[in-house]
């Protein structure tokens, strides 16, 4: 019988996932198919319970149900723990195993695909919501030399700090970064998505620095910010790639092929 996986998020229309995973599933040979399930706001579990029911095998969780999945999971890993999120479910016959594999697409999207050397780099994390959660531990133990975490609302800033112990990480407010530069500044803000960027100061990018945004498939503020201050760009389309590669490999035991899927994925 056909393995059944979904991502289940909402809004859910726009989701790339399926066409990523049937692609990894034809060049593996993987006998599954992947849908998308739009839950109510208020009916993430209901609607797990439901594929569950109906079979599936394991899921996919996007905004706004990262950090419910969290909590529905039973056995969460301890990235998961870390991020205190979770997009990926696995369905076993009891348990609800949970992962986080977007800090490791992150990574993956960077060492291996830009070929960025996070061990021993400076790093510039914007924002502390959902994206930059899953990001912080994964960019810490590749190596990062230290991570500064910097925040429109600064408690949320020293809150994400705080969790993680034996790392050169602190965190400050945009105004105390003047002065200060970095090999790779991250945007894990959601401000591009309403036309906005987070205030940098001048020369924030080191010299043969690289700008990344985790959005994907537009040009955002802070990308055109970081273009005009001449440093290499890049958007979130390779990360997306390298997470659902993370779950496949999860759930089947099989690691695809990325590369063909991303330049894919670019020319659309
Ligand atoms: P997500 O799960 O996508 O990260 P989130 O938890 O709502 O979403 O977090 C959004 C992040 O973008 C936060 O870091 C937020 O800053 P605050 O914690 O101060 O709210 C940041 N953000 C959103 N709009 C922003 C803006 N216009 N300027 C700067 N930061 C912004």
């Amino acid at each position: 019988m056909t393995d059944r996986y979904a991502v289940i998020g909402n809004p859910v229309a726009h989701s790339k996932s399926p066409w990523i995973h049937t692609e990894f599933a034809r060049a593996t040979g993987q006998d599954m198919e992947y849908g998308r399930i739009e839950a109510p706001l208020e009916g993430f579990a209901r609607a797990v319970e439901e594929f569950r029911a109906a079979g599936g095998r394991g899921a996919n969780v996007t905004l706004p149900f990262k950090q419910q999945a969290f909590r529905y999971c039973t056995a969460p890993s301890a990235r998961a723990q870390l991020a205190q999120a979770v997009n990926t479910l696995i369905f076993d016959r009891d348990a609800v195993r949970g992962d986080n594999t977007d800090g490791v697409g992150l990574v993956r999207d960077l060492s291996a695909n830009l070929g960025r050397r996070i061990a021993g780099s400076t790093i510039l994390l914007m924002g502390a919501g959902g994206a930059a959660q899953g990001a912080l531990a994964p960019l810490a133990q590749a190596g990062a030399a230290r991570i500064v975490i910097a925040n429109r609302t600064l408690p949320r800033a020293q809150a994400l700090a705080a969790r993680l112990a034996g790392f050169d990480v602190t965190a400050c407010g945009y105004e105390s970064l003047a002065g200060q530069s970095f090999d790779l500044v991250i945007n894990a803000t959601s401000a591009g998505l309403e036309g906005a960027v987070a205030p940098l100061p001048e020369g924030v990018f080191a010299r043969g620095g690289l700008a990344y945004d985790m959005v994907y498939g537009r040009e955002t503020p802070f990308l055109a910010l970081a273009r005009a201050a001449g440093v290499e760009v890049c958007d979130g389309t390779g990360m997306l790639v390298e997470q659902a590669a993370e779950s496949f490999f999860l759930w089947r035991g099989v690691r695809p092929d990325t590369a063909a899927v991303l330049a894919a994925l670019r020319r659309r």
